[in-house]
């Protein structure tokens, strides 16, 4: 991935990946978050997820991890004083002074770490009977087009029956499932393809490639949205 032009299509856009605050308030609900829960958000991207969360547990705090903070972490959320942003791995939430969580939220981030290591990561930051929920690329249909199975690249993808068996596995108990609503992934792409139109004009050939890629991804999303997409899971630690 050329992380710089992608940060150049991404940079201050609401959302890295599709998600919405239904899907939050959903899962905060089926996990039953106490008002005053301490939640990670692992690979938060820019934060489009905080504040859902932090509605979510009233008297909560939030703490948003992702790799590409930079220095200015701390700044992100500033006005928010149950919340603030850590540029860190979060394969090491277990060592963050909040810790263990309540909730642990990653929307479109775990499968960096694939189904066989993320939950049982995630796992060493949950409080006892603590809460994972997360996204993960998913096939909704016995057998994708190639369009479909080419929009995840290589990534295993598994029926929800599937992944859901896989973090029964892992040690957790799956409260439920649900597909990423398709509103959840405009609320990404939209606003990107915003950003695409003004950044054409002038930009070099590494930055075209990349709009052209995040051009191309959006329209094979609305190809395939039907075979493929992300599922919702949301599990509690046995
Ligand atoms: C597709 S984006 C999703 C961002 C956000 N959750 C959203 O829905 O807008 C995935 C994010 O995971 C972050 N990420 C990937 N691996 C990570 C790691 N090991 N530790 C922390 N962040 C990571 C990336 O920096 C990126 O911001």
């Amino acid at each position: 991935m050329d992380w710089e032009s992608f940060f150049v299509v991404h940079k201050d856009l609401p959302r890295e990946g599709p998600g919405a605050p239904e899907d939050v308030a959903w899962a905060c609900a089926l996990a039953g978050v106490a008002a005053d829960a301490v939640i990670c958000d692992a690979g938060s991207g820019p934060g489009g997820d905080v504040a859902a969360l932090l509605a979510a547990a009233p008297r909560g705090r939030v703490v948003a991890v992702d790799m590409h903070f930079g220095a200015a972490a701390d700044a992100r959320f500033a006005d928010e004083t149950r919340a603030r942003g850590v540029a860190g791995d979060f394969t090491e939430l277990d060592a963050l002074p909040e810790a263990p969580f309540d909730l642990i939220w990653s929307a479109g981030a775990l499968y960096f770490l694939g189904l066989d290591e993320g939950p049982r990561v995630m796992a060493r930051a949950l409080t006892p009977g603590g809460v994972l929920a997360f996204s993960e690329p998913c096939r909704f249909v016995d057998a994708p087009s190639d369009r479909a199975r080419a929009f995840f690249e290589d990534y295993p993808l598994r029926t929800p029956e599937e992944i859901a068996a896989k973090v029964a596995e892992a040690g957790y108990d799956v409260l439920g499932t649900r597909k990423v609503p398709d509103a959840g992934w405009e609320a990404y792409y939209q606003p990107m393809e915003a950003r695409i139109a003004e950044l054409r004009d002038g930009a070099d050939a590494a930055l075209t490639a990349m709009l052209d890629l995040c051009a191309q991804e959006a329209a094979d999303w609305r190809a395939v949205r039907d075979e493929v997409g992300y599922l919702l899971i949301v599990a509690r630690l046995r």
